[in-house]
């Protein structure tokens, strides 16, 4: 067997086309989009773009396969887990293939793509696990009556996936709405559908029935906006931008009422305090803020430091980011290219703007190499918190230092913002560390550890970091609707 640490570096593309019933087509209107390496900003091949004409073809499909008495619908539940860890088996099979063509699409270093398919496959057979065991209650009401709950699947989930960790996201959404019995379209990002679409050939071979799982690649204001303006969809499930995640709640709320769960943007603040060993910690943040080159909704992009170790962080961590390698994302490199031209133009702006409202630009600050989307790892110091570096989502490698003195300013500094995705605090005070968990109001709260993220473990946002949580028990709610069923008990027995 081959080697899974050994990417495949030219691997061969075999799925460009839209995914409806186990069967691959081609879009309606004809039109085809490139997907492009951001590496080398060569393109990869064009992929058939899929739009209103397709989503709907997607979504009779589902509807169809989640009909009363299909396959799907009559499955027994073990039997459900059973699919799902065969799919996962079939992505454990296939790691360095789906790992290299990840690599090859999305430029992050291919021992990065190993690290997200691995976690996927682990939600998947997490998911697996839970198919038979959601289970509701009987409930003792007033009367002669004999009253239980159903956990039963929503119907027609649309589920719409960023390009960060395409296939991470993917499984997050995938593995509770199958194992609830539900029936999916799914619309990979536009910068990166490579994956998805090989993982929508492992459906068939796996042995859903048709219909289950649907693949439609394409643009977000065409075949995004479609699926989640569709009457037939009953759930949506989004993970990008709080703008996009705004226009979709509207969508879903004018159209049906659409269930939706929102994961979206974060400014996750990052407090350390002067009893930490300073080495360890400033390694930590580092990585808080530029792990996946920085296209991380959980980053910790403000790093607010004690007064008493202000200056000592500051140049370890500017010693740290000059040491972070950048480049060839085929090598164990730490950063490779940013996604595309857009995000890598948006970085550079904020850079820009971070130092001309005046924060110190200590390192980095701008392209890294002369070919490819690739930037330098970025310190701030000297940062305020009404800098746009300080408010804004910059999803680049650009890591923001504050200063403070107490806790009550620290936690109302770390709580002033939009966002409330993820916090950390590193202490080796058990008081202080209560004291922020308590007060700092994010879905996620990190003592002494950051970007700790488990398949049996909720995740999602406070305020405008979205709706709803993913992963562990509390996603299941979010993969089923509760019926309440009322039976009349003859009144002899009673
Ligand atoms: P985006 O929110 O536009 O894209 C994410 C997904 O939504 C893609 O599949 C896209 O096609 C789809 N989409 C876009 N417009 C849509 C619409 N009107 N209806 C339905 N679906 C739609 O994010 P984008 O433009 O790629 O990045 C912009 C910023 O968003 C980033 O700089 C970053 O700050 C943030 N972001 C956050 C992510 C997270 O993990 N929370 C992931 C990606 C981006
Ligand atoms: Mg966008």
């Amino acid at each position: 067997m081959s080697d899974v640490n050994t990417p495949i570096k030219n691997p061969e593309v075999k799925f460009t086309q839209i995914f409806i019933n186990n069967e691959w087509v081609d879009s309606v209107s004809g039109r085809t989009f490139p997907t492009i390496n951001p590496a080398t900003t060569e393109k990869i091949t064009l992929v058939q773009e899929g739009d209103k004409a397709d989503v709907d073809k997607a979504v009779a499909a589902a509807k169809e396969a989640f009909k009363l008495g299909s396959p799907w619908r009559r499955m027994n539940a073990s039997d459900r887990g059973r699919l799902l860890n065969k799919y996962a088996d079939l992505l454990e099979r296939d790691l360095q293939y789906i790992c290299s063509l990840e690599t090859l699409d999305n430029g992050k270093p291919y021992h990065t793509s190993i690290g997200d398919l691995t976690f996927a496959i682990k939600v998947i057979r997490y998911y697996a696990g839970w198919a038979d065991k959601n289970t509701g209650k009987t409930i003792p009401v007033d009367g002669d009556f004999f009253c239980y709950t159903r956990h039963e699947p929503v119907g027609i989930c649309g589920q719409i996936i960023p390009w960060n960790y395409p296939m991470l996201m993917y499984s997050w959404k995938f593995a509770p709405a199958l194992a609830m019995g539900n029936a999916i379209v799914i619309k990979p990002a536009e910068q990166t559908p490579l994956t998805c679409l090989y993982a929508a050939s492992l459906v068939a071979e796996a042995g859903f029935p048709p219909g289950v799982v649907n693949v439609v690649p394409g643009y977000g204001p065409t075949a995004g906006a479609a699926l989640t303006a569709h009457p037939d969809v009953n759930k949506v499930a989004f993970t990008g931008s709080t703008e996009v995640g705004q226009i979709i709640m509207q969508a879903s709320g004018a159209s049906n009422l659409k269930r939706t769960t929102l994961e979206l943007g974060g400014k996750s603040p990052n407090v350390i305090f002067p009893d930490v060993d300073i080495d360890k910690v400033v390694d930590f943040a580092n990585d808080a803020a530029m792990t996946n080159m920085g296209q991380c909704c959980i980053a910790g992009s403000r790093t607010y430091v004690h007064e008493d170790i202000y200056e000592e962080f500051v140049k370890k961590t500017i010693e740290r980011a000059k040491k972070r390698t950048v480049g060839d994302p085929w090598t164990k490199v730490e950063n490779g290219p940013q996604i595309d031209e857009e995000q890598f133009n948006k970085i550079l702006g904020l850079i820009k703007a971070g130092q001309e409202d005046g924060a110190k630009l200590e390192c980095g600050g701008g392209r890294h190499g002369d070919c490819g989307y690739f930037i330098q790892p970025t310190v701030f110091s000297d940062v305020t918190d009404n800098m746009r570096i300080a408010r804004e989502e910059i999803f680049g490698p650009v890591q923001s230092i504050f200063k403070f003195k107490t806790m009550d300013e620290v936690l109302e500094r770390a709580n002033d913002t939009s966002y409330g995705l993820a916090a950390a605090i590193f202490t080796n005070d058990i008081n202080t560390a209560m004291t922020y968990t308590q007060g700092v109001k994010a879905g996620t709260v990190w003592v002494n550890c950051y970007e700790v993220v488990n398949a049996q473990a909720p995740f999602g946002g406070f305020k405008m970091s979205g709706l709803g949580r993913e992963l562990g028990e509390y996603g299941l709610s979010q993969y089923t609707e509760v019926k309440n069923v009322v039976i009349k008990i003859p009144e002899k027995n009673s």
